[in-house]
C-alpha cells in the first residue's frame, strides 16, 4: 500500500509540474492536464487515508500532506490568473520536505530517517 501511495504522489507531482509549465506557455491543453492533476490529488488522499491505522500518530502526516496538495492547487490557480506564486512555491517546498521526512520516519514502509 505504501508503494501505491508513493506512486500516486510521484505521478501527482510530475503532473503538477507539467501543468504548471503548460499554463506558463498558455498551452490550451493545460486545462485538461489540470483536471488529471486534480484526480491525482484525490488518489494521493485516498491511498494516504488507507494507510492510516492510528489517527493519533498519523494526524500530522495527513494535515501536512493536505497542505502540500493545497499549495500545488494554489500555485496552479494563481498561475492561471496571472497572480504571484512565490509564497505558494515556498509553502509547497517546505511542506513537501516536511511530509517526506514524516512519511519516511513513520512506522510503515521505508524508514530512511
Ligand atoms: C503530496 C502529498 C503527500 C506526499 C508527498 C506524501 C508522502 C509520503 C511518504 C514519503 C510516505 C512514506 C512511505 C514509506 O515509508 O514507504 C508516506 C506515507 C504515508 N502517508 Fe503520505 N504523502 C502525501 C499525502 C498524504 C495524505 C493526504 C495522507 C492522508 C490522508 C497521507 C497519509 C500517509 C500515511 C498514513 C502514511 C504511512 C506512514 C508510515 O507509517 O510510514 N499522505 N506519504
Amino acid at each position: 500500500m505504501t508503494h501505491i501511495h508513493i506512486t500516486a504522489w510521484v505521478i501527482g507531482i510530475i503532473l503538477f509540474l507539467v501543468t504548471y509549465s503548460m499554463l506558463k506557455s498558455e498551452n490550451p491543453k493545460a486545462k485538461m492536464l489540470h483536471m488529471i492533476t486534480r484526480l491525482f490529488y484525490l488518489l494521493i488522499f485516498l491511498t494516504g487515508g488507507m494507510l492510516i491505522t492510528d489517527f493519533g500518530v498519523y494526524a500530522v502526516k495527513m494535515i501536512v500532506g493536505i497542505i502540500v496538495i493545497a499549495a500545488m492547487e494554489m500555485v496552479l490557480v494563481r498561475t492561471k490568473k496571472g497572480k504571484g506564486t512565490s509564497a505558494m512555491w515556498i509553502l509547497f517546498i517546505v511542506a513537501f520536505i516536511f511530509v517526506l521526512y514524516l512519511g519516511f520516519s513513520l512506522p510503515q514502509g521505508f524508514d530512511f530517517f
